[in-house]
This record gives C-alpha cells, structure tokens and sequence, in this order.
C-alpha cells in the first residue's frame, strides 16, 4: 500500500492545470482554465479548471473533482493507479507501507507475474521487428492481414520464434524466475526441459484497463488442422479470463467519449477496427460473455452494440449475450454481418465512413433484431411464432428499468401483432420472482434519487422539494467557504437577572461557521434530507472537528469520489455564471454585501420556517369532520405564532406557495 505521506505530498505537488494539461488543451480565462470538454463532443468550451481550488469542472456533463478524480475519470485508473501516476509525473518517490507477510507474499508474486509478462511482450515485440525470422514470418503475416506499422504498435503485437525455448532461455539469461515463467504460463515446465509454450506463433498481448500485461494470445501460421489456431494464457493469478475483455485498454476512453461499445468475438476484429479508426471496440476473445466483462464496459458507458460473425454460431453467441447485457440495466444493439463476413474481414475492405454508415444502419435493437432473424423460420408455424414471443419476452423481463420494459412491450407488441395486455401479463406469469427482485432493486435505486423522482410527481410538490433542496445546497455551500470563520451571531437565551428573575436575553456571540451550524440543526432536531447532502454534510462536520486549520484545498484534496459532481458543482457556481454570460443578464441577483453571520443566520431560518410550514401543512390534513380537532387546531395556531417570528425576524413577509 503507497503511504499516506506519499499520498499527501502527492496531492500537495500536483497541479491540477498541469495534470489536465497533459490531457486537454487548456486557455487561461482570468484566473482559471478552460477547454473542450473531454467526456463528450463540443464546440464551445464548458471545462473548466480552478487553479486556485485545486480543481476541474465539466458543464457539459457535470462531472468535476481534484486532480486525482481526473486521471480516474478521464483514464479509469484506479485510485492508487492515479496516485502512482502523478509520483511518477512529479518525480516523487513512493513510500509502501509495511504489509503482513502473507499481503507481501501475495503481491509479491502478482507483481513478479507481471514483470514476467512486460519483459515477454517486449521480448515478442522485438523479435517482430528486428530479427530476420521475425520480420519473414510474422511481420509478413501482419502485413498481409492489413495491419500498418502503427498499429502493430498500439497493440504491441509480437512473434515468438519457431524454437524449442528461445524465449524461456533468454528471460532466465535475465535473471527471471522459473517459477513465474510457468505460473504465467509462458513457459510449459518438463522435467528435462522446460519449453516455449507459443512457439512458431504470432502475439497478440492482452492487457488490463489500466494497460498491465495479463496474458497473450498466440496465433499458429500454418495451416496445421490438427493444431488449435489460437492457443492462450492459461488462468493464473493476474489472468482471469472472464474479467478481461481484449482491446479495452486502447478503447476506454473512445467508449467514454462515444458513449457506446462495439462488442467483437475476436482479437483481429478488434484489431481491423482500430485500425479502421473505430476505436470503441472490444473483444471476449471467444469465451462465452460473462456478467464481469459487462460490467467493465459499464464503468465505461450504458450502450453495448455487438458484432457477429453472420454464420449460425456467431448468431447462437449474440443471443445468449443480449439477456446478460440487459439484465446488468444496460441497452444493447445488434447488428449482423453479411453471410460469410466477420467484422474483421468486413472492416478490412470497407472505407471508413462506409462502415460507420453500416454500422449506423444495421444496427438494430435486440427486439427487432430477434423478430427480423428468427422470424423467417417461424412466420408459418403458430407454435414457433409462439416460442419466438415467449424467448421476446424472456428478454424484456431482465431490463432493470420499468419504463424501458413497457417501451420494448410496446414495440414487441407492434412487431408480432399481438396485443400488449397478452405480453403484460406473460411477462408477470414469465417471472414472478425476477421481476420481484428487479422491482427492489428499482426500489433502492429510487431511494438514492430520491430528489429526482419526486421532483417529478407534480408542481407544487416540485416546487417545494426546490425549496428545500437550495436550502440544504446552501447549507453545504456556506460549509464549505465559511465553515471555519468565527462570527458574531445573534444569540437569544435565558438568564437570571440581578432581580433573581429568568429573563431572556439577546447578545451577540462568537462562534465557528460549522458550530453555529451544526448546532442550530440539532436543536432543531433537523437531519438535511436530501441523501447526498447528509453524508457531504457529516463529512465537513467531522473535518472541522478532527482539523484545526480547515482548509478547503486540503478538504478537496480528500474528498470522496461520490461528493466531487455537487461540491464541486457548488465550488464552481460563479464560473458557471462567468461562462454562460448569465451574470450580466441578471438572472441570478447576488446580495453581496450580506455579512457571513447574516447569510447563516437567514438559511438556518429560512430552513426552520420551511419545516415548520410543512408541519402546519400535516396539522391542516389531520382534522377531519368527525373528530375533535381542538389539539391540531391549538397547535396550528403556536405554529402560525412561530412562522410570524421567523418572517419578523427576516424582515420579509414569506408566503407559502
Ligand atoms: N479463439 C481461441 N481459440 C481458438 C479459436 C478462437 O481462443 N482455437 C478465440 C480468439 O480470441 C479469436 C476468437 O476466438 O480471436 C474468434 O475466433 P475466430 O473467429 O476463429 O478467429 P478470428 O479472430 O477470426 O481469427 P483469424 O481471423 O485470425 O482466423
Ligand atoms: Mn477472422
């Protein structure tokens, strides 16, 4: 594990204009940066550096963070990737901290497996390139297949020589060990003799997200029909074969940008694309796709469209893939090949903006893809026509998301001319116990966007859920600028009197930001209801508590991944204002001149005001006709008292909506 130093001297080095930098192109605009942004197509700048704050926001789509949350949104490295990143760009040296043996021993070994697999892939690579066996039979096929230089380098393709064990000879000549040649597979183990696995084949490196080597796959050039055409890497400690998908090292940020993925079954597919400069593209090599390969493009983007050879296997293998994809919520597309086509070998000969027109055309949703190639063989036979909107159905049943299960019900019932009420209720029948399950997870969902959906319900409540929402963002905001200041706050209490008398009193106290905060908030009893900004809001407290000196760049050095889109979306509100040009519009009036004492003080209040108009609104709904309503109404009217003290206290009238 890097040490928290290392981390903390990380954070303190990097620059975050010159992280992004390295990235996108950035012009100053006053005293921040702004460029294109890097998660989607635009024209006009909406990314937008801060310097000062030590961070980046992108308008378009919202997303924002420190340098770190960057480099793991932009390059999808992993946290301790991204730190090891920047140490390695600022020159800074990495301190481990001390593991258990076994922890030791374990990442021992992976990385040991891993320095194995970086020297063979060179190894490959080389002997492509510069040996005369290498370039006479390897290279030659390459180029045969069409692959250009560039692109036997972005894949660091290779060739192992036609040789007992050239390349196990040579890595233990560099002092690598027996023991891990073999546990990578590399190298087959014979009592004599130890042996090249991939021997006589050309390289096809497959690499991590994050670009390690995990394995190889290794293809034969002879024709030999009792030979497998393509041998791979067994399983081992770094290489699981259902977590990895060829080519999504060079694809993740193409997928990012594009928002969708073209699914292949090969490595040479993947390959011709790149290469046809498609390079959203990639690959489960051959194994049936798994739940973890779907999840990997998941990080990446919600749209699978896969490829298929146009023979019968390469239709079996589309199908068992879409109910997978659905089920993980994700969209998928088809689209076939003509019949005798691969992607590979229709990529090859097809000029690029020919294939992107194809692909654009041909892609077709999974229910239309089903109904156009299964219906041919059931459009005369009742019962295979049945089976046919059964299998449909069975399909539509593993989409996660609701309305999207009554949008595909709806074109379902378009295409097979059958009534929808018939696939409603196949589809309840069909699975009772899936759609149980899918409805909880909904459920969950839901509960985390709470403010979204019932933003939804109706105007007034809309309107309301806003009121409350600024509030808390207020709240939050003003943590976060203010929270350490210490002001002069208004206080009311009670004391006794040099009479002996209890008298309340009004004096002006000092107190920190956060303290004032916080403890109006419990005296009230008040917990902020939007989920997000409870857990933001707990985070700053906590900070304040444990950090004399608050700093707000040291806080954001920190700062929790789930946080970074609404701090920084606060962080950032006045250059969203400069960059739109809506300041000059007036559109968002600001009372500048408003002490931070006042501006605490009217939130808090306001806040109150809002809850205890929200109490009065349940009182109101509670009387009825038949009951005694004399409690309610007593209460209503302290109530109304307390709301006339706030609004007095305001100095505004405050009308409810
Ligand atoms: N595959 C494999 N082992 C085999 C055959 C295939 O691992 N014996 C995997 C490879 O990842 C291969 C993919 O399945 O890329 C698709 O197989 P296939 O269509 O036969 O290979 P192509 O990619 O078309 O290979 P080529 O064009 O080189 O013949
Ligand atoms: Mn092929």
């Amino acid at each position: 594990m890097i040490s928290k130093a290392t981390i903390d001297t990380v954070f303190e080095t990097a620059r975050v204009e010159e992280v992004i930098g390295d990235f996108v192109h950035l012009k100053r605009a006053g005293s921040n940066f702004k460029g294109l942004s890097p998660f989607s197509d635009e024209r006009s700048p909406s990314f937008m550096v801060s310097p000062a704050k030590g961070i980046w926001k992108d308008f378009s789509s919202g997303k924002g963070g420190n340098s770190v949350a960057f480099l793991m949104e932009h390059s999808h490295f992993t946290y301790p990737e991204a730190i090891r990143y920047l140490a390695n760009k600022y020159n800074i040296e990495i301190e481990e901290t001390e593991q258990t043996d076994e922890e030791k021993a374990i990442t021992d070994v992976r990385e040991s497996m891993y320095l194995v697999s970086e020297f063979a892939k060179d190894y490959f690579h080389k002997t492509l390139l510069k040996t005369e066996e290498g370039k006479a039979i390897g290279y030659s096929y390459f180029k045969e297949r069409g692959f250009t230089a560039e692109t036997i380098e972005k894949f660091s393709l290779g060739y192992s020589p036609e040789a007992w064990d050239a390349f196990t000879k040579e890595a233990l000549g560099k002092g690598y060990k027996l023991e891990f040649l073999e546990s990578t597979g590399l190298t087959i183990a014979r009592e004599d003799r130890p042996f090249d696995r991939f021997k006589g084949r050309v390289m096809f490196p497959i690499q991590s997200m994050s670009g390690r080597i995990l394995g190889f796959g290794g293809r034969i050039l002879t024709n030999d029909k009792k030979a497998a055409k393509y041998l791979n890497s067994p399983e081992s400690d770094i290489y699981h074969k259902s977590k990895v998908l060829y080519g999504i090292f060079q694809a993740k940020q193409s997928i990012a940008k594009l928002n969708n993925c073209y699914l292949v079954e090969g490595y040479t597919d993947v390959i011709q694309f790149n290469q046809a400069g498609i390079e959203n593209v990639v690959s489960s090599s051959g194994t049936a796709l798994t739940p973890d390969q779907i999840r990997l493009i998941n990080r990446l983007t919600k749209n699978i469209t896969v490829l298929f050879d146009g023979d019968a296997a390469g239709l079996r293998a589309a199908i068992r893939g879409i109910d997978l994809i659905l089920e993980e919520g994700m969209n998928v597309k088809v689209c076939t090949f003509p019949d005798g086509e691969d992607p590979d070998s229709f990529a090859k000969k097809t000029p690029h903006d020919a294939l992107i027109a194809y692909l654009d055309e041909n892609a077709k949703d999974f229910i239309q893809f089903k109904a156009s190639t299964l219906m041919d063989e059931a459009k005369n036979d009742p019962i295979k026509k049945a089976d046919l909107i059964r299998d449909m159905v069975t399909s539509i049943s593993k989409i996660p998301d609701r309305i999207q299960r009554e949008v595909y019900i709806q074109e379902c019932s378009r295409i097979m001319d059958i009534s929808e009420q018939v696939l409603v209720s196949t589809l309840a029948q069909l699975s009772q116990k899936d759609v149980a399950e899918i409805e909880k997870k909904q459920k969950q969902d839901q509960g985390k966007k709470a403010f979204e959906v019932v933003k939804n319900e109706d105007q007034v409540e809309a309107q309301k859920v806003d009121i409350l929402y600024r509030l808390e963002r207020k709240i939050i905001e003003i943590l976060l600028l203010y929270g350490n200041k210490t002001e002069e706050f208004e206080d009311t209490f009670m004391k006794t009197n040099d009479d002996g008398e209890i008298v309340m009193v009004t004096e002006n106290r000092a107190f920190k930001v956060f303290q004032r905060i916080y403890l109006s908030l419990q005296e009230d009893e008040v917990e902020l209801a939007n989920p997000l900004f409870k857990d933001i809001f707990n985070d700053l407290i906590n900070y304040y508590l444990q950090n004399d000196k608050f700093s707000l760049e040291q806080y954001l050095m920190h700062l929790q991944p789930e946080f970074a889109q609404e701090v920084t979306d606060i962080l950032m509100e006045e250059e969203r204002l400069v960059m739109h040009n809506w300041e000059g519009q007036n559109i968002f009036p600001k009372s500048k001149n408003d002490t931070i004492a006042q501006n605490v003080s009217e939130t808090i209040l306001t806040l109150r005001w809002y809850l205890v108009g929200r109490i009065i609104e349940e009182l109101k709904g509670s009387i009825s006709a038949e009951a005694d309503n004399t409690e309610p109404m007593t209460m209503i009217q302290d109530y109304n008292g307390l709301t006339n003290a706030f609004s007095k206290k305001l100095g505004r009238v405050m009308s409810r909506f």
